[in-house]
């Protein structure tokens, strides 16, 4: 993709708002096809038993899908250009140094390394993939794309992300069985059952007892498993665990969840080649093999080899403009499978407002947010939805409120803000976040402040004002510390010298702003600008909220709840977890605050010189900011690659270290049931029972490792069910996974969001 082409005053308020997601859209060809008369060719080749496999069909789907083998063996069969690979490597660093955890990655704090993930040297990987071509260790595209997509992919920071073409523009994988990690009764040891299975036992008349899976592909399933989920873009092991399974916060997301989880390819589970074939070993001594497959995402016909493959669809040279693609979310919209009807539906399953309809539970209302909203259009919709939903639920007698945030990858900054001051209007968000200071970042903030400071700021209509002037970079956007005004851009900047690091000065964000509907793409916040006549009082009390999650919270997702925890001192439960009994974390997602797409960098680094000082352009522009102008990093990659940019910071903290590598456990762990995995209510009532009930089963500490025999879930019970309802339900479920597809990226445009 082009980003240049975007650099335009309109092109702006795009970039500005939230950095728009730009596939890899199919580009023209830059060869003309093949004739079928040129019949020279190797039709063994892997790259031709591909489009063999495609073109032999006769009704040929949209995605085709093709065994995991051949297309494994055509994508090794393009063999590596190193001048564009040393190429890539060099045009990508810049953007590297952006990364606000780059240098605590390499020297994490203890208990990080021993609880969550090992230390991570970026820049070294970097120059060790470089020896490796120059030594010509790497066979393929594939072999280097992958060393790559992996080292970025190792710091578990779901806001940084290089995706080469040969690990995704080509093929994503897949295997075709979901499975779920289960407890028989919520208190014995969870298991991994097929997810087809639990359907049977509660909807269907099965005539065998569902077993659990003990080995896949001859190893230990619970070890196969852990280490798949390694592959996740999370960092905390539970949370990564959880991602491997079939979920129904997931699944109601449609496409821009992980879908039916990693296992089967869903979120990065899509880029890990599963092999040829899995092998599933049940308790009860039976196995089954299943074939892997691989989703083919470009067009195959007359490709033979692995070089027709690197000539059509890999760009090594400079192109012409492409088309940007039109993001379309098709979010269904419809009720997803295994949730009740919302009481306040909100925009696209985003945001839904329920009541639980069973004895016990009338006093319970639950705010289901599997999302923080990336789509303009959706903004103020969302927002609504709380407005809406939390004074019904009061007036309707509810005076208990489960935050249900499972499978929350975050969205729009300010509407993690918004919503904590709609529960509690009183208090004051803290938030405070800062830059990783280098050299680019000091340019662009000295380039923008000049500019932004010659207007007023006022809500101008004119948008490359105000484009420039809400932005980070103008000093005079967010306050410092302590809530008060910068006073140039040096104080803004700093830097500070800490960790063996430079760090700007912590800033937070000035909620009354008047760019704040152009940093939110819509709304205001609640209690600021035009709306600081709110002077409503919390609607529920800190003791009577608690927030449930899977481990699966992330960027926008954790300014919330770390706010509503340190702040307002609400509880957490995390649901379930690896295969033990030890407490577990409820926020496993990257825990930066702001993510930047690198085309947006390259905006910022390209919009700095054309906006400089007159008497400065000499300077601007044999500076850093001119090592931002290579479009190979875009050329050569599956999606706009993305970078962690602020890191967020605990109030009264004076360590300096980033929330990122805080590890905190939740304040109950409950295993997830059979029925959790096909109806949402059995988890929400499980979250009253513990929080609220005196009956709950928060699974207690001890025993790390011990797995007593007596204590696993090995076997499911059949369950009598009422047919008629369930044939409906079962319908359902099937009708809503085949209404979205795998392979579809994530759509959402939030400036704190993680792609699945
Ligand atoms: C091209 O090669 C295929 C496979 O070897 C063969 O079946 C086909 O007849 C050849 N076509 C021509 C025009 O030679
Ligand atoms: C045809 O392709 C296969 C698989 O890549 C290879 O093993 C074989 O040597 C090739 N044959 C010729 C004649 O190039
Ligand atoms: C379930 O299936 C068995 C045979 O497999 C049959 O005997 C039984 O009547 C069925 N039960 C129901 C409720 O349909
Ligand atoms: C063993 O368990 C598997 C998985 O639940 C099931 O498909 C199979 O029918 C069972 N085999 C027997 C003999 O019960
Ligand atoms: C390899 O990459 C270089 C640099 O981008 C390019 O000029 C060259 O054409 C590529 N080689 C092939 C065989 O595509
Ligand atoms: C916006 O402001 C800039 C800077 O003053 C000016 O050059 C430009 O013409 C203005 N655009 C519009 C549409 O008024
Ligand atoms: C925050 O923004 C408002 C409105 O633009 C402004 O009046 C106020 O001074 C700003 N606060 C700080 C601390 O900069
Ligand atoms: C607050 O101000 C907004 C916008 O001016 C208005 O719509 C709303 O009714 C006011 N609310 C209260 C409680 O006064
Ligand atoms: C930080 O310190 C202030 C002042 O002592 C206190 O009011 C506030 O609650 C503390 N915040 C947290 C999160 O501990
Ligand atoms: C800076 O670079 C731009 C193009 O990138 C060019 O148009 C401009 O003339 C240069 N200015 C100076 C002073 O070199």
């Amino acid at each position: 993709m082009r980003l240049s082409a975007l650099l335009t005053v309109t092109g702006l308020l795009t970039l500005a708002t939230a950095t728009p997601v730009a596939m890899h859209a199919p580009l023209p060809n830059l060869q003309p096809l093949r004739t079928r008369q040129d019949n020279t060719t190797n039709t063994t080749a892997p790259c031709a038993q591909v489009s063999q496999a495609i073109y032999g069909q006769a009704d040929r789907p949209p995605t085709p899908t093709v065994p995991a083998k051949i297309a494994y063996e055509c994508i090794q069969s393009v063999p590596l250009n190193v001048t564009s690979a040393k190429l890539l490597l060099k045009d990508i660093r810049p953007y590297i140094e952006w990364q606000s955890t780059l240098t605590v990655l390499k020297n994490p704090p203890a208990e990080y390394v021993e609880k969550v993930q090992p230390a991570v040297d970026i820049i070294g990987g970097l120059e060790k993939i470089g020896a490796s071509v120059d030594s010509g260790q790497y066979k393929s595209e594939y072999e280097f794309g992958w060393a790559l997509y992996t080292l970025l992919q190792s710091a578990h920071d779901g806001h940084f992300t290089y995706v080469p073409d040969s690990v995704g523009t080509i093929f994503t994988w897949g295997r075709t069985v979901p499975l779920v990690s289960v407890s028989e009764d919520g208190k014995k040891l969870p298991s991994v059952f097929a997810f087809e299975d639990i359907l049977g036992t509660q909807f269907k008349n099965i005539s065998y007892t569902p077993s659990a899976i003990v080995k896949i592909d001859g190893k230990d399933a619970t070890e196969f498993l852990e280490a798949l989920s390694q592959y996740g873009s999370l960092q905390d092991r539970d949370a990564l665990y959880n991602n491997v399974f079939y979920e129904l916060a997931q699944v109601s997301l449609s496409n821009s969840g992980a879908a039916t989880g990693m296992f089967t390819g869903g979120g990065r589970g899509r880029w890990v080649y599963p092999g040829p074939t899995t092998t599933l070993t049940f308790a009860n001594g039976s196995s089954t093999t299943i074939e892997n497959y691989a989703r083919v995402l470009q067009n195959f016909r007359d490709i033979q080899t692995g070089e027709d493959l690197a000539a059509k669809w890999f760009y090594y040279a400079s192109t012409g403009d492409d088309d940007q693609p039109v993001n379309e979310d098709p979010s269904t919209g419809v009720t997803a499978p295994g949730y009740p009807n919302p009481v306040v539906p909100g925009p696209n399953n985003l945001i839904n407002g329920f009541y639980i309809d069973a004895p016990g539970y009338e006093n319970v209302a639950v705010l289901q947010v599997p999302n923080f909203v990336g789509d303009q259009s959706a903004e103020v919709d969302f927002q609504k939805t709380t407005k809406d939903f939390l004074p019904k639920a009061v007036a309707d007698g509810k005076t208990k409120l489960i935050i249900d945030l499972q499978a929350n990858g975050g969205g729009t900054i300010l509407q993690g803000y918004d919503m904590f001051k709609q529960l509690f209007p009183t208090l004051e968000p803290y938030g405070a976040n800062r830059f990783r200071a280098h050299e680019s970042v000091d340019l662009i903030g000295q380039s923008f402040s000049a500019f932004g400071s010659q207007f007023p700021r006022v809500d101008t209509k004119n948008q490359t004002i105000r484009s420039i002037q809400a932005t980070y970079f103008d000093y005079h956007s967010d306050t410092d510390v302590d809530g008060k005004p910068f006073t140039s851009w040096a104080d803004k900047y700093g830097p500070i010298e800490q960790l063996n690091d430079k760090y700007t000065n912590l800033a937070r964000w000035n909620l009354s702003d008047v760019h704040t509907v152009w940093n939110s793409g819509g709304i205001y916040v609640t209690g600021y600008g035009p709306l600081s006549n709110n002077t409503k009082t919390s609607p529920f009390k800190a003791e009577d909220i608690v927030i449930l999650t899977d481990g699966y919270c992330a960027s926008t997702c954790t300014i919330f709840s770390e706010l509503m925890k340190q702040q307002a001192g609400v509880k957490t439960i995390a649901m379930g977890g690896r295969s033990n009994k030890n407490p577990i974390q409820a926020i496993g997602g990257v825990k930066g605050t702001n993510n930047y797409q690198w085309g947006y960098i390259q905006s910022l680094a390209q919009q700095a010189k054309i906006i400089a000082p007159a008497d400065q352009k000499d300077k601007f522009n044999n500076s850093v900011l001119s090592a931002y102008a290579s479009d190979i990093p875009y050329q050569r990659a599956a999606s706009n690659p993305g970078v962690n940019v602020r890191d967020g910071l605990r109030q009264n903290d004076t360590s300096g270290i980033p929330l990122q590598f805080v590890y905190e456990e939740a304040d109950c762990r409950l295993y997830y049931t059979p029925e959790m995995t096909v109806d949402i209510t059995a988890v929400w009532k499980a979250a009253a029972n513990a929080q609220w009930g005196g009956k709950g089963n928060c699974v207690g500490g001890g025993g790390y490792g011990k797995r007593e025999a007596d204590e696993v879930t090995t076997s499911l019970k059949r369950r009598r069910v009422n047919r008629r309802m369930n044939a409906a339900v079962l319908k359902q479920f099937q009708a809503f996974e085949k209404s979205f597809s795998l392979e579809t990226e994530c759509k959402m445009n939030g400036d704190g969001f993680m792609r699945p």
